[in-house]
């Protein structure tokens, strides 16, 4: 599958179950693999990215099985895999694997493909070096391949100089493998998902403010019982749907199931400041550590809005579709403060920008985000390129069902890595959609 033509939609309804959080999905796999026994996961996203993490801790010793509702993981001696982990387009996966393979007495190497070799990988190596691992970036520019050269770990005050929960992340998993409490200062809020699977497996966890500490294990690592996950859906993935919805007057959409974590649904608040009529319901179940529920958005019509400072953090994947819906709203749409979005799986500030331009959208693109003048005719006819990023493919589909004719999205194979399901889905809310 490489193209998709998306016609303009006229009505856009509809009932979606998201797949799971891809976030989530990655951390219980890890945790699980560490611990002693077979632990469930349902829920658990069966999209690329979550399954090249499998792989790689089948690789390092755990006993994985895929059943129809469930994932089971078995945890067991962990042992040199036979060659290079291949973490595929997934910066989660690879920069979460370098902290857990940082206290191991034997090397590894983690790769992946042309998109994950670009990106920055200096932002772990420094600190995982402070705690006495050692990680070669033999890629270019400072990139993967990382070859990791673990060792006895010590515990650090670590101030990132980035808001980023991938290196939060890695550095904590890393920490479970080091004598005493390692402390990991962040700059602004960041999703919290490593900090609530820790607390959940009895790892002793503290937060004060945006200071998290953790207690490690030493060397032979943490001792950690099994459990039984559920997934919530992904709200990055039910993001394109809030946003077709809430554009088209009279539109109406039900996502169900889907995570609620505070730190990550900045994007609701942005919609409801562009003029949005959502509501959102918990529903918790027993197995759910992370809160879910139900959102409902009834179409209305979009203004221009202002999105930067702490906000960015939380809603980092939903800047994309920011960026379309401001290209709808009436008004202007600021984006700033959100220079990482030039280190995603593309960069997402250069990449958005030449395609509503190719759309007709009147833009400025700063270094840290772009100004849009909304409100415009978006051209049909064109065709826009994903440059392999799944989350830009997926939102100018989005913005193609407001154009005023047929939209052609190049090489969108890469909306397999997060979401298999999203084609079926977008013609489940009336689009008519042709890939092949
Ligand atoms: C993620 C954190 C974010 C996000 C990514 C997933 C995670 O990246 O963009 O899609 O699972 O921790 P950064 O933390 O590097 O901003």
């Amino acid at each position: 599958m490489d193209i998709a033509v998306v016609k303009p939609c006229g009505r856009i309804t509809g009932t979606i179950t998201v797949p799971g959080d891809k976030s989530i999905s990655h951390r219980v796999a890890m945790m699980s693999a560490l611990a002693s026994g077979t632990s469930r996961i349902s829920g658990y996203l069966r999209a690329e990215d979550c399954l090249n993490t499998l792989k790689a801790l089948g690789a390092l010793g755990a006993t994985i099985e895929m059943l129809d509702d469930e994932i089971r993981i078995t945890g067991g001696k962990w042992h040199a895999p036979s060659g290079a982990l291949d973490m595929g387009n997934s910066g989660t996966g690879m920069r979460l694997m370098a902290g857990l393979l940082a206290g191991r007495s034997w090397p590894t190497e983690l790769t992946g493909d042309e998109s994950l070799r670009s990106r920055p990988m200096g932002r772990i190596k420094a600190p995982l070096e402070q705690m006495g691992a050692r990680l070669e970036l033999t890629g270019q520019k400072g990139c993967a391949p990382i070859r990791i050269t673990g060792g006895k770990l010590r515990a650090i005050d670590y101030e990132m100089p980035v808001a980023s929960a991938q290196v939060k992340s890695c550095v904590l998993l890393a920490a479970l493998f080091a004598d005493g409490v390692t402390s990991v200062m962040e700059k602004a809020p960041t999703r919290d998902h490593t900090e609530k699977a820790f607390m959940q497996m009895g790892v002793s966890t503290e937060i004060d403010g945006n200071k998290i500490s953790v207690r490690g294990f030493g060397a032979a690592g943490p001792v950690l019982r099994p459990f039984d996950w559920k997934v919530p859906g992904d709200f990055s993935s039910a993001a394109f749907w809030l946003a077709a919805a809430s554009i088209r007057p009279g539109g109406r959409i039900e996502i169900k199931g889907v995570g609620l974590n505070a730190r990550r649904t900045a994007f609701l608040d942005v919609l409801r400041r562009m003029g949005a009529d959502i509501t959102t319901r918990l529903e918790n179940s027993g197995k759910t550590i992370e809160p879910c529920g139900i959102i409902t958005v009834a179409g209305t019509g979009l203004r221009g809005t202002t999105v930067g400072g702490l906000e960015i953090p939380n809603i980092i994947d939903e800047l994309p579709l920011v960026a379309v819906l401001g290209a709808l709203a009436v008004g202007q749409t600021v984006i700033s403060g959100a220079r990482e979005l030039r280190v995603k799986e593309s960069d997402r500030i250069a990449c958005m920008a030449a395609n509503l331009r190719l759309l007709g959208v009147e833009l400025e693109e700063k270094e840290d985000g772009m100004v849009i003048n909304g409100g415009g005719k978006v051209c049909g006819g064109v065709t826009v390129e994903s440059h392999g990023d799944h989350r830009i493919a997926m939102a100018m589909s989005i913005l193609a069902l407001f154009a005023e004719g047929p939209v052609t999205v190049r090489n969108i194979e890469c909306v397999l890595t997060s979401y298999p399901q999203f084609w079926d889905h977008l013609r489940s809310i009336g689009a008519d959609v042709l890939t092949n």
